[in-house]
């Protein structure tokens, strides 16, 4: 498989377009009121995003889709000329600013964490990210060819996709956890309990909004809901880009579909690697519901 347009900075893939903006990137000025989404890709952003936005406009769904209609949480490292960068979109915005970015942690511009920004990390699953990735490479009409599954695992274990490695992601984020305001969250706890999650997000945004508010954003974050909401779902970002027909973005959004794609000899190759690649750390995450 060849992977086109795509650079690297440290070792991580990135796009090129965002390799040629770097410099633009990492002198981004953080103000101490942002809050960071961050994540490795595919491991619940847009639902973080919508739920975030959903306590931010106090459970009101119009002021909601205008928001995001608005694209009310610039892409950080996002650039794409002669469109305005992520850093551009994030500098017009006013204060309070919610920003998004699926960078690992060493390679986040440094002023977020001089100006001790909050931050939302959700976590998903390696296995079930993986399989999900998979999914968005092969509707993704920017991104180069997964080829098949089994050329895509080798991909994937090498960190070689875009934004590199997801053991090296997740564990740099949660390494530092504790050092920073960072809200760790897990996407298998968002599908267990979703208000108990999205009442941490409420606190942690320093909110306190009432129980039939907060029931409304459980309703309206479902992954259902969202499937069907044309501003959640990316059904308006053009078939160029991504072919829904291939894939729908709003896929499945379940834990453990990774077991309808691992062959028996993938998944024991898979934990070996895991547990070399997470070993030492305390994280631990559910595979299924
Ligand atoms: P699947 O491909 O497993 O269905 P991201 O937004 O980071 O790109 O992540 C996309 C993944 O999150 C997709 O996973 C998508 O279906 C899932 N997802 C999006 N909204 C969801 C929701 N409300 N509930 C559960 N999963 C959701």
């Amino acid at each position: 498989t060849t992977w086109k347009g795509i650079a690297e900075i440290a070792g991580v893939p990135l796009s090129a377009d965002t390799v040629d903006n770097w410099s633009q990137i990492q002198t981004f000025k953080a103000k101490p009121d942002d809050l960071l989404i961050c994540t490795y890709p595919k491991s619940g952003t847009t639902w973080i995003q919508e739920i975030v936005d959903m306590i931010e406009q106090n459970g009101d769904v119009e002021k909601c889709q205008r928001a995001l209609i608005q694209h009310r949480h610039p892409f950080i490292e996002w650039a794409r000329p002669p469109q305005p960068s992520g850093v551009d979109k994030a500098n017009e915005m006013p204060s309070p600013r919610t920003l998004k970015s699926h960078l690992p942690a060493q390679l986040l511009p440094p002023s977020f964490w001089t100006s001790n920004c909050k931050f939302i990390y959700v976590a998903r699953n390696a296995k079930d990210c993986m399989v999900s990735y998979y999914h968005f490479y092969r509707m993704s009409q920017v991104l180069p060819d997964p080829g098949t599954w089994d050329e895509y695992f080798e991909v994937f274990i090498n960190g070689k996709v875009n934004w590199g490695s997801w053991f090296d992601h997740v564990r740099g984020w949660w390494e530092i956890r504790d050092r920073h305001q960072i809200l760790f969250l897990f996407y298998e706890d968002m599908k267990r309990d979703p208000k108990h999650e999205i009442q941490k997000v409420m606190q942690f945004m320093g909110k306190n909004l009432d129980e039939k508010i907060l029931d409304k954003i459980v309703q309206e974050t479902s992954f259902e809901k969202m499937k069907e909401n044309p501003m959640t779902n990316r059904s308006t970002v053009p078939k160029s880009i991504l072919d829904q027909s291939i894939s729908p973005f709003m896929r499945k959004g379940t834990v453990g579909d990774w077991k309808n794609h691992f062959t028996v000899a993938q998944n024991e190759r898979f934990d070996e690697l895991y547990r070399e690649k997470m070993k030492g750390t305390s994280i631990n995450f559910c595979m299924k519901l």
